[in-house]
């Protein structure tokens, strides 16, 4: 495959990227899910395809053209988004930016009605994608998570870093309007510290993003 851009720093590379919210069913006709438009994940799986990665693009329901020269698989629930980023192994890198939901209901196979009594729900927590794949033997030299937080957005990311294995993890202040919107404001928490991007629109996140990982595995 060709690569789009010229500079072609990622060509021979793979990079998994996963984006979007997840939809867990509750009946044939109902789900819980996450927030999430799914914009910087796929502006981040453009900018890597655009630098000459082969990109695997695993998305949640979202409502986004396929951008160029990326291959995507769409799923529904944190499951199968975890499945069917087992089966795209081997890779180079992996950004994880789908808002994965924590929990799933057992489902039920015919619609709940209406009784009189609200019906309650109950929980299961789903496989944390990024902390098995960060222990996961064929573990990419890069594992990036994203981290949305509306408090304590550092010192989150930080624990959240160490915690789950992951060599990057880009935190997001979502306490203002920053979901669905354009543009985001992100702190890139790395080994080394923090970095505080100032506020851009996602796609130039995104090639940042983009650039900052073709540094990293070259
Ligand atoms: N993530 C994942 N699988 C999950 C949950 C989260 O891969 N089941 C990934 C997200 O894609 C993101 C990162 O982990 O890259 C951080 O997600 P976040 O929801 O902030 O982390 P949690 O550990 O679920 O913590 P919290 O209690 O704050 O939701
Ligand atoms: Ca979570």
């Amino acid at each position: 495959q060709a690569s789009l851009g010229t500079s072609g720093r990622l060509s021979g590379r793979h990079v998994l990227v996963t984006a979007g919210p997840t939809h867990e069913p509750i009946d044939p006709v109902r789900y819980i899910a996450n927030r999430s438009s799914g914009k910087q994940g796929f502006a981040i799986a453009a900018a890597l395809a655009y630098l000459g990665a082969r990109v695997t693009l695993v998305s949640g329901p979202v409502t986004l053209p396929t951008p160029a020269g990326v291959t995507r698989i769409d799923v529904e629930t944190a499951r199968d988004m975890a499945a069917a980023i087992d089966t795209a192994l081997p890779a180079d890198a992996a950004i994880l930016v789908a808002a994965v939901a924590d929990w799933r209901v057992e489902p039920s196979g015919s619609k709940i009605k209406k009784q009189g009594t609200p019906p309650s729900l109950s929980f299961a927590e789903n496989p944390d994608i990024l902390a098995g794949l960060a222990a996961d033997p064929r573990r990419p030299a890069l594992v990036v998570g994203f981290a949305a937080e509306t408090d304590d957005v550092i010192a989150n990311a930080t624990a959240k870093r160490a915690r789950k294995g992951a060599d990057w993890i880009v935190a997001n202040d979502v306490s203002g309007d920053v979901m669905g919107g354009a543009d985001n404001r992100v702190h890139l928490v790395t080994e080394a510290g923090v970095e505080d991007w100032e506020q851009m629109p996602k796609d130039q996140v995104a090639a940042r993003l983009a650039d900052r990982i073709a540094d990293a595995l070259a």
